[in-house]
């Protein structure tokens, strides 16, 4: 099989280095791709709409696309290529509104049944304020569009809930803030069925303990442990499964990687969101601690055939993400970056995200999230110690990294 990968981050190396250990792959091109991505693949230039990666993948002769970031699939990257008669793994343009609009995803909640927070949605910065009494604080404000991790607010007085109201736009969700512990669920469907994945936690805050501005993700693990098998089951029976027949009965069958960020309050778990693609960093995780053929996998799904049965997940795993100096604001470029052999050599997967080769060939930095230092152990605890001797290998000037992926995991167990 000739796979094609739509992406370049963290999340894309990922998925190359699982895919091309994969007997049934005979080539592996990316789009861009990533320095690290090329020790695994071709990589290619990017190309600028649906239609000409259509024509790229069609020149290339690549049975299967998979494709990592939102906003292809959102532009209508699968539908193109369906009309092409070219075989991809993705949601709908239509399908893909789940992500994609976040009042769209609120309305669908309610018609699907779908326990998630209370919200009212709004399409005027003066109907948001008027709707300001109908709430407590703290409040959850939300920009309906794609915003890159940069469109939800949880404002915590007037003061600020009308400032992010400004700065987010007239079409927002007012939301109702939930307690509890955050889980990243996510599955592959063929439109009725779901193959689940282990459960993974992110690290979205900067700072050790939760603190500082949220980011695209500081890291990530991954272990079944994070949820009990009634959890599973209701997650599936009142959100996963629900969300796919909802799909189906609008004419709009998902099928792809459908994630759901959960939280799981004191009357259960309930929705924040819907990704109609996978996490970065939870892939990395996942992707170290999966242990079945992640193409055929992808090529049973793309062939619409039901993935049964359950996943072959090993050890669990946990991701360390190495961010710039300067990250979220104003990432540091071109920092030489040394020690990913001796990292590798520690026993950890070091996938690139914003790394470039300079001019005289160094490794330098070329993004806000730089690298996910990854590894597995036969426990969390272990994981999290084979992930750290790598991360301290890396050197890199300003580096920032949380101290504490995996914490929450171990305090609770
Ligand atoms: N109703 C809510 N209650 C508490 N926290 C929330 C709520 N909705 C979102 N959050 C927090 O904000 C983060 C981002 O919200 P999310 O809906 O996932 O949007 P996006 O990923 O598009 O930025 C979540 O990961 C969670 O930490
Ligand atoms: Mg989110």
């Amino acid at each position: 099989m000739r796979i094609l990968i739509v992406g370049g981050g963290g999340r894309e190396h990922a998925l190359a280095w699982r895919l091309a250990q994969s007997p049934r792959v005979s080539a592996l091109l990316a789009c861009p791709g990533n320095p690290g991505i090329a020790q695994l693949a071709t990589c290619l230039p990017q190309p600028d709409s649906t239609a000409a990666y259509a024509d790229l993948a069609a020149a290339h002769r690549i049975d299967l696309t998979i494709v990592g970031p939102e906003a292809p699939l959102v532009d209508g990257i699968v539908d193109r290529f369906r009309q092409r008669g070219l075989k991809i793994v993705g949601p709908t343009q239509a399908a893909a509104r789940l992500e994609g609009s976040k009042i769209f995803a609120k309305q669908f909640f309610d018609r699907a049944g779908i326990p998630t927070a209370w919200s009212v949605q709004t399409g005027t910065t003066a109907e948001a304020v008027h709707h300001l009494k109908d709430f407590s604080f703290p409040l959850v404000i939300k920009a309906d569009g794609l915003a890159a991790g940069k469109g939800v607010v949880i404002a915590q007085n007037r003061g600020e809930a009308e400032s992010a109201m400004e700065r987010l736009g007239p079409a927002l969700v007012l939301e109702e803030f939930l307690e509890g512990e955050e889980v990243s669920f996510i599955g592959l469907s063929n439109g009725s069925l779901l193959f689940r994945f282990a459960p993974t936690q992110d690290h979205k805050r900067l700072i050790d303990g939760d603190h500082g501005p949220n980011t695209g993700g500081m890291g990530a693990y991954c272990d079944n442990r994070i949820l009990t098998s009634a959890q599973n089951d209701e997650i599936m029976d009142r959100i996963m499964l629900p969300a796919l027949g909802q799909m189906r009965k609008e004419g709009t069958p998902f099928t792809g990687f459908l994630y759901a960020g959960l939280m799981m309050t004191a009357t259960g778990p309930k929705v924040l969101e819907f990704n109609v693609r996978l996490g970065d960093p939870e892939t990395q995780s996942l992707m170290v601690s999966y242990r079945g053929d992640f193409a055929e996998l992808l090529d049973l799904v793309a062939n619409g055939t039901s993935p049964m049965g359950e996943p072959a997940w090993a050890d669990p795993s946990v991701c360390v993400v190495i961010a710039a100096e300067g990250y979220p604001d104003k990432p540091a470029t071109g920092r030489v970056i040394t020690g990913i052999s001796e990292a590798e050599r520690a026993g950890a997967v070091v996938f690139h995200a914003g790394t470039q080769l300079s001019a005289d060939g160094q490794l330098v930095s070329a993004g806000g999230r730089v690298l996910g230092i990854t590894a597995a152990g036969e426990t969390l605890e272990q994981a999290q110690q084979n992930a750290y001797s790598a991360v301290s290998k890396i050197k890199m000037e300003g580096a920032q990294y949380r101290r504490d992926i995996a914490q929450k995991g171990l305090r609770r167990w």
